[in-house]
């Protein structure tokens, strides 16, 4: 080979190579906006029917198929009983309510209760909606000495079946939407008959003085207010939108309180176990006693009366979390306990020896 034909072989191959180069990316360039070319065909179209056409695959020719028989939804509860007294009956001694009555349960079975039950059943379900106004038919009170006599499980039944003129529900609202609508409308009823027994936040022997007045709150704190203030009060419960972000924490309520010590804890605790409250103190047991007794009669305010979560962006969506209202639900030595609670979960500093 000539010395010439030497040098030219790294040209040839560097032509040969940006010739491959370019095959192959026109080879692979597309126009992603177009189908695809279809090159061998077999799996770019399925035999998928449409539904209500005719199948000429299926011997009967529909495309639609039933299930097999006997066969469920895998998400399919049964639920065994037929409409009906009888049907009501049962429900009423085989069902009870899946959800705790949390403050989210609540505030969505009113949101529901105002769409479909309002405009017959008034907002307090005195039988007034708007409906009712002008077809007294229709107005059923729901807070009368019957109907609180219904268990749980006969209201989810009416609500599913109906009644009489009341239509059934079943289609509108899912079954875990209708437990949250039993449970708003069992505080309806209590909050139009606020003497009857409250909610059983604690059971008769918990409530005897034999339990401690901390262990008391602690009871009643792990049962209705952790699952928003946090494990023993710490707080960090994320709240969208809600001004501070999460719920407040209440392991500090003794600094808030003006309540300085250990010792002075202590002596709060004594007070408060007397079952009167905090007294004004003609001989204040501290300086910021007077403090002190200002920011528990707050605190108190807020855990009977409840508290709106106010929002951080005012054009966002509502926080979902809100302090719920207590009165008529914990008695005022019940929230004494839990204030007492609170007391012992501030970190003291060790006393000195
Ligand atoms: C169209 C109006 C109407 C709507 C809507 C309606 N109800 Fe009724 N409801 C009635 C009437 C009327 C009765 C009485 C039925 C009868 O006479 O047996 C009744 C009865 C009841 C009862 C039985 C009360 C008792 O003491 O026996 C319950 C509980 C009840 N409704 C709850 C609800 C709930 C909860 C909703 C919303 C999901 C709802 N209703 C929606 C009209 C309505
Ligand atoms: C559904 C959630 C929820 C539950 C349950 C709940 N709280 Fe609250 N709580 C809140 C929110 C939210 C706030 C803040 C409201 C505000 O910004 O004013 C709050 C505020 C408070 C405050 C005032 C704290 C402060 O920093 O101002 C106290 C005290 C309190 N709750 C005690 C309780 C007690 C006691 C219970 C149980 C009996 C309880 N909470 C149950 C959501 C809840």
């Amino acid at each position: 080979m000539s010395p010439s034909g030497i040098r030219r072989i790294p040209v040839l191959f560097a032509a040969a190579l940006a010739i491959a180069i370019g095959c192959g990316l026109l080879a692979t360039w597309r126009d992603f906006s177009e189908p695809n070319w279809e090159t061998f065909t077999d799996m770019d179209r399925g035999p998928a029917s449409i539904s209500q056409s005719r199948s000429a695959f299926f011997a009967d020719g529909l495309s639609m198929r039933v299930p097999p028989a006997g066969t469920v939804p895998v998400d399919l509860a049964p639920f065994p009983y037929p409409p009906g007294g009888t049907g009501r009956t049962l429900a009423g001694r085989g069902l009870a309510n899946p959800l705790p009555p949390t403050f989210p349960v609540l505030a969505r079975g009113r949101e529901l209760y105002e769409r479909f039950c309002d405009h017959c059943h008034g907002p307090w379900g005195a039988g007034d909606g708007a409906v009712a106004v002008r077809e007294p038919a229709l107005g059923y009170a729901l807070n009368g000495q019957a109907s609180r006599a219904l268990s749980d499980g006969e209201i989810f039944h009416l609500v599913t079946f109906g009644r009489a003129a009341m239509p059934g529900h079943a289609a509108q609202i899912p079954r875990e939407d209708r437990w949250r609508i039993v449970h708003y409308l069992r505080a309806l009823q209590r909050e139009a008959n606020p003497e009857e027994a409250p909610l059983p936040l604690l059971t008769p022997q918990e409530r005897t003085k034999t339990t401690s007045w901390v262990a008391r709150g602690k009871t009643l704190y792990t049962r209705n207010c952790q699952a928003c203030h946090g494990e023993e009060g710490r707080g960090g419960v994320p709240n969208p939108n809600y001004l501070k972000a999460t719920v407040p924490a209440l392991d500090l309520v003794a600094e808030r309180m003006f309540v300085g010590s250990s010792d002075d804890a202590q002596g709060i605790l004594v007070l408060l176990a007397e079952g009167r409250g905090l007294p004004d103190a003609k001989e204040p047991p501290y300086p910021l006693y007077s403090a002190t007794v200002a920011k528990y009669q707050s605190i108190r305010q807020v855990i009977l009366d409840g508290n709106e979560a106010g929002r951080k962006d005012p054009a966002g969506r509502e926080p979902p979390l809100h302090m719920p209202v207590w009165r008529g639900r914990l008695s005022e030595e019940d929230v004494d306990s839990l204030v007492a609670y609170f007391l012992t979960l501030y970190p003291w500093e060790e006393e000195d020896e």
